[in-house]
């Protein structure tokens, strides 16, 4: 590999290992994320995805394997590391409150130290609204309660507020599950805003024509074991449900 190409990895996985008791979740595997790369995650349900970025994120930590981050070896031991790094997850059951404002959720944990309370108040809407613009998505006031928004909407919350805070690496779990049509071309088209701004996304979907309309790269996790990881314009939908299907590399396409 180029020394250029070495450069723009971000974040690069070695033999990765995942016992839960005598389960084997996750096998040998090797992961890499370029930066402003989309790597879209499939392959069938217990393959071991969510378990994959769990260890990206500090929920879990491998039995063994190497976690390297701007070609450092790192440790990552809990959650606060991995955002420290610059790695951020928007979870399928993304925990927003309904009730609070957008700004609120936005910066939930996070308020801004220093200032009056009224300056503290005008900064997180300002911010908040610049967050959402930088996806595309334009709300009238951030003072808007999240329950009032669409299902798309909620999922640009949920996403804004995980770059806000300077993440290199977005991590996306099944983030289409359960929208309508229009709702889930929002969040995708959140996805190639997110390649625009160089951030490096992950997305995880069991819909692979979500995936392979915004991924650059694609992984597919059979069993606990990377199956293949290919350009996205070397392969297609059928050849990669195939591949998931049958938990081999299948035709050629
Ligand atoms: N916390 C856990 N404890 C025990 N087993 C788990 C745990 N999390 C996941 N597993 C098991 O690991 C395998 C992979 O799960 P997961 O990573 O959630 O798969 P996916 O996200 O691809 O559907 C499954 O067999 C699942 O039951
Ligand atoms: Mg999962």
């Amino acid at each position: 590999m180029s020394d250029t190409a070495q450069n723009d990895i971000l974040l690069q996985l070695e033999g990765v290992n995942k016992w839960f008791g005598k389960i084997h979740c996750l096998q040998d595997i090797n992961f890499s994320a370029r930066r402003a790369e989309t790597i879209g995650l499939v392959g069938d349900n217990g393959a071991g995805k969510s378990t994959l970025i769990k260890i990206i994120s500090g929920y879990h930590h491998a039995d063994s394997g190497s976690f390297f981050w701007e070609g450092k070896k790192v440790n990552v031991t809990c959650p606060r590391d991995a955002r420290a790094l610059g790695v951020e997850t928007v979870y399928q059951d993304q925990a927003l409150a309904p009730h609070l404002s957008i700004a609120r959720n936005i910066f939930m944990g996070r308020e801004p130290s220093g200032g009056g309370g009224f300056l503290k108040e005008k900064l997180m809407a300002e911010e908040s609204l610049k967050a959402l613009s930088n996806l595309g998505l334009n709300v009238k006031s951030s003072e808007t309660p999240v329950m009032k928004l669409s299902g798309g909407e909620r999922q640009g919350v949920a996403i804004a507020r995980a770059i806000h805070f300077e993440a290199k690496l977005v991590i996306l779990d099944e983030p289409t599950n359960a929208l309508s049509v229009k709702e889930v071309h929002e969040v995708l088209e959140f996805v190639r805003q997110m390649k625009r701004k160089n951030l490096s996304v992950i997305l995880i979907s069991h819909n692979l024509h979500h995936v392979y309309s915004v991924a650059d790269r694609i992984v597919v996790i059979s069993h606990g074991k990377v199956l293949t990881d290919v350009k996205t314009s070397e392969t297609s939908v059928d050849h990669l449900s195939d591949m998931i299907v049958s938990g081999t590399l299948g035709k050629v396409v």
